[in-house]
């Protein structure tokens, strides 16, 4: 095992020529240990490994990696609490229904301490549709949302021989079609692709607080929470190293700060209306968040009868396209004419 320390320098020119400056002391594994965790052959499909699977890390070995039992191009992971069952439903009418082979859709659930209720719901939708990542060693909470990320990938490098993986909340509407177009001629390597911001604040109250953020003032520069891409090398990244990492309260922002030293592709694309609330309606758009059921309907009947999202494009703020050339406080002005 090897230590790896990164020292990064940042600085942010502000209005008066304020600097910051912060180091950030990373440690992770560089000597990658063998794929093989033991634990999880016990596992049966659509389980995850256990909690302490992603925390051993076996002696290295040069054993090959063993074969995965699942396979796909394209995995989506949704991210969803146990008992919305009306939001996954509708989800497989709309954007999921008449999804290519090579798409493997999961909605992820964290079943610790449930009910014997809620957990029994699950089992009969899990009979019926056979689509749900049961965690059973996450409890479900929007606390654990960080924690669920990495169990979810941890999982995915284990069970899934595949090349990306969108990662959507339960209010999210993609067009995967889309996806899987612009994705067979993207490189399958160190892509991180979403709407990207490198001016969030540090939120000191209210649902979002981070209360252990000290790293600097704004958050390193993140792909927004409500659907983005990640090629499996990533994935494989984040498992490998899940030991090791710092969990904030939001799933998002401690994914770009795990990301930070990593020499990845940061892919800032308008067309994922992918922040805290919609920016209306674009025909372009490829992934939209904060969508209600009924405005999946919508998309989804609109897409079927006229081959295009929206009913009447709306524009409700600006959008911005990331300027990687300044610092990242001046990164995202918004503007008109952009989706
Ligand atoms: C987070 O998950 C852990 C392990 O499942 C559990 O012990 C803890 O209570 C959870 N925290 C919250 C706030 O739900």
């Amino acid at each position: 095992m090897y230590l790896f320390r990164l020292v990064c320098r940042h600085k942010m020119a502000l209005s008066i020529g304020t600097v910051c400056s912060f180091v950030v002391v990373l440690v992770f594994l560089a000597h990658c240990t063998s794929e093989t965790l033991n634990r999880a052959d016990e596992d049966p499909p659509g389980l995850a490994p256990r909690a302490d699977a992603l925390q051993s890390h076996p002696e290295h070995r040069d054993a090959p990696s063993r074969s995965k039992d699942l396979s796909a191009f394209l995995v989506v992971l949704i991210t969803t609490g146990p008992k919305y069952t009306e939001r996954r439903s509708i989800i497989r009418s709309t954007w999921l229904a008449k999804r290519d082979a090579d798409v493997l859709a999961l909605f992820v659930v964290g079943t610790q301490a449930l009910s014997d209720e809620d957990l029994q719901n699950l089992n009969t939708e899990q009979g019926r549709h056979k689509d749900l990542l049961l965690l059973p060693d996450l409890q479900d909470s929007y606390e654990n949302l960080t924690v669920k990320l990495l169990h979810m990938y941890s999982w995915l490098d284990l069970n899934v021989d595949f090349r990306f993986v969108l990662k959507a909340d339960d209010d999210t509407f993609a067009r995967l079609d889309l996806l899987k177009e612009e994705l067979k001629v993207k490189e399958p390597k160190r892509l991180y692709w979403g709407f990207f911001s490198g001016r969030g604040r540090v939120k000191t109250g209210g649902k979002w607080r981070e209360t252990f953020w000290d790293l600097c003032d704004y958050y390193i520069p993140y792909a927004l929470g409500g659907g983005y891409i990640l090629s499996a090398d990533l994935v494989h990244y984040v498992h490998l190293n899940a030991a090791y990492l710092k969990t904030w309260q939001s799933e998002d922002v401690s994914l770009g700060a795990w990301l930070a030293p990593v020499d990845v592709r940061r892919t800032h694309d308008p067309r994922f209306d992918t922040e805290y609330k919609s920016r209306g309606c674009n025909n372009k758009y490829l992934v939209t968040h904060k969508q209600s059921l009924e405005d999946m309907l919508e998309k989804h009947q609109t897409l079927q009868r006229d081959s295009r999202l929206c009913k009447a494009e709306v524009k409700l703020r600006l959008s911005y396209v990331y300027d990687w050339s300044v610092p990242p406080s001046q990164c995202c002005q918004r503007k008109d004419g952009i989706p």
